[in-house]
């Protein structure tokens, strides 16, 4: 009998806590803009999305994005509530103020830097960090090419279900 109470017990919290993660009770105040969960999207309609965005990222080429992604999983989630890990979780970062995530220590060169997340201020982030934000604790020389950059920068987007603006 007891077995059973706390094996339901289990069920329960469990379910609990994927609603809150579904919820995204961490991004209430942002705009809907964050707010759809990618793996809920089917390829079709990661493409429409795509091709509502200005150029270049409308024609960026989601595969090859999701490859250089692969340089950033080390240190950065990108799932609604994902784990910050040697980086904070990435997800809604655009359109957000630089050093939002909470529980995750910044350096005080981002905490300070003013920037607000968009394509253009991502570019140049991911081109050289230490060089666009002396101070910054993200050890990442960058990114050189700058079609890998976009490509990354709109599968960044088209994950997070960012709209434009
Ligand atoms: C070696 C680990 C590491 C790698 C690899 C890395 N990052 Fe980071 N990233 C960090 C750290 C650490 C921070 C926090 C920087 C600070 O506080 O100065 C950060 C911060 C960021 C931020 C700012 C987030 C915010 O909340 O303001 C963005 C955006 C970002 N990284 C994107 C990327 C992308 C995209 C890649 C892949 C091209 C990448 N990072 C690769 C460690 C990493």
């Amino acid at each position: 009998m007891r077995r059973i109470l706390a094996t339901a017990l289990v069920a329960t919290s469990l379910a609990a806590c994927g609603q809150q993660q579904t919820g995204g009770t961490a991004e209430t105040g942002q705009q809907a803009s964050s707010a759809p969960a990618a793996p809920e999207m089917s390829d079709a309609e990661k493409q429409a999305l795509l091709a509502s965005y200005p150029a270049p990222y409308n024609t960026a080429d989601l595969a090859n994005g999701e490859a250089k992604f692969g340089l950033c999983r080390s240190c950065h989630t990108i799932t609604p509530g994902g784990a910050n890990m040697t980086g904070p979780n990435l997800h809604g970062v655009f359109g957000r103020k630089a050093a939002q995530v909470a529980n995750y220590k910044y350096s005080d060169a981002l905490k300070n830097s003013g920037i607000v997340w968009d394509a253009s201020h991502l570019d140049e982030w991911l081109a050289k960090p230490m060089t666009y934000l002396p101070g910054t604790k993200m050890s990442f020389a960058g990114l050189k090419d700058a079609k890998d950059r976009t490509d990354l920068i709109a599968f960044l987007m088209v994950e997070t279900g960012h709209k434009p603006q």
